[in-house]
């Protein structure tokens, strides 16, 4: 069952989002060459608690940490560590806020210092690609129009789609119905105002294909590629959409 949100939900996933987009705005002024991965994952932590909030990924099945921290060939759910940034490297920061019991889930990709015009476009066409599936949100339209436009901005820019994780409905838990493939599929499931998704396109500069590394979570390229994802929260309206973790 997709749930539809009340008006109260909506105002408290809100807050979630707004939250998280704080949280986000303060990593991306602390994120500089030699910082660890495990101080990032403090300095969220602290301002999410300071904020009457909670961490959505602590604990959420046994995740060790307050949010997720994945570098170049990692693609998701890296866990912060003593691990210091380097420049150029390509770092995947994804948040999940819980206010009141209701979520928010976001995810930006950052450059560290310098890098190549290959890797800057891989995390500038990531970011548009999330913009082009969020483009055709609206009730009535199908969950897979979502997937569709990614897959294709994806493939004209000669990028490949992981497949193994998808975007979520997201409420008061973290990841609810339906599915939202960053995909074409032949699912003719329909968007209906009310509804709250997370749409994260992760795209590779390589392969598509993924492993998980020994410690459970961390999810990594196959060829060794960098890989880039962004995510936001949206709530579906009658001709659109709202960023509910935008600004
Ligand atoms: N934002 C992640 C997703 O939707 C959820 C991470 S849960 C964690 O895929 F436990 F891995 F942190
Ligand atoms: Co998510």
């Amino acid at each position: 069952m997709i749930s539809i949100k009340s008006d109260r939900e909506i105002e408290l996933m809100k807050h979630a989002g707004h939250i998280n987009y704080l949280t986000h705005k303060l990593i991306s002024e602390n994120i500089k060459e030699g910082i660890s991965t495990k101080a990032l994952n403090d300095i969220a932590h602290k301002f999410i608690i300071d904020n009457g909030c909670k961490p959505s990924f602590l604990n959420y099945e046994g995740y060790p940490a307050s949010i997720c921290i994945s570098i170049n060939d990692e693609v998701v759910h890296g866990i912060p560590s003593r691990r210091k940034l380097k420049n150029g490297d390509v770092v995947s920061i994804d948040i999940g806020v819980e206010y009141k019991g209701y979520h928010s889930d976001s995810a930006n990709t950052y450059i560290v210092g310098s890098a190549s015009k290959e890797i800057i476009d891989l995390v500038d066409n990531t970011k548009k690609s999330l913009y082009e599936g969020l483009s055709v949100i609206k009730e009535g339209a199908k969950i897979s129009d979502i997937g569709r436009k990614i897959e294709d901005f994806a493939h004209q820019n000669h990028l490949s789609v992981v497949r193994e994780l998808v975007g979520h409905g997201v409420g008061s838990d973290i990841h609810e119905e339906p599915d939202v493939p960053n995909y074409f599929t032949k699912d003719i499931v329909k968007l209906k105002s009310g509804m709250v998704i997370a749409v994260e396109p992760m795209l590779n500069l390589g392969t598509r294909h993924i492993y998980m590394v020994e410690d459970g979570w961390t999810i990594k390229t196959e060829d060794g590629k960098p890989s880039a994802h962004f995510e936001h929260t949206v709530l579906v309206t009658k001709d659109g959409f709202v960023i509910l973790t935008g600004e």
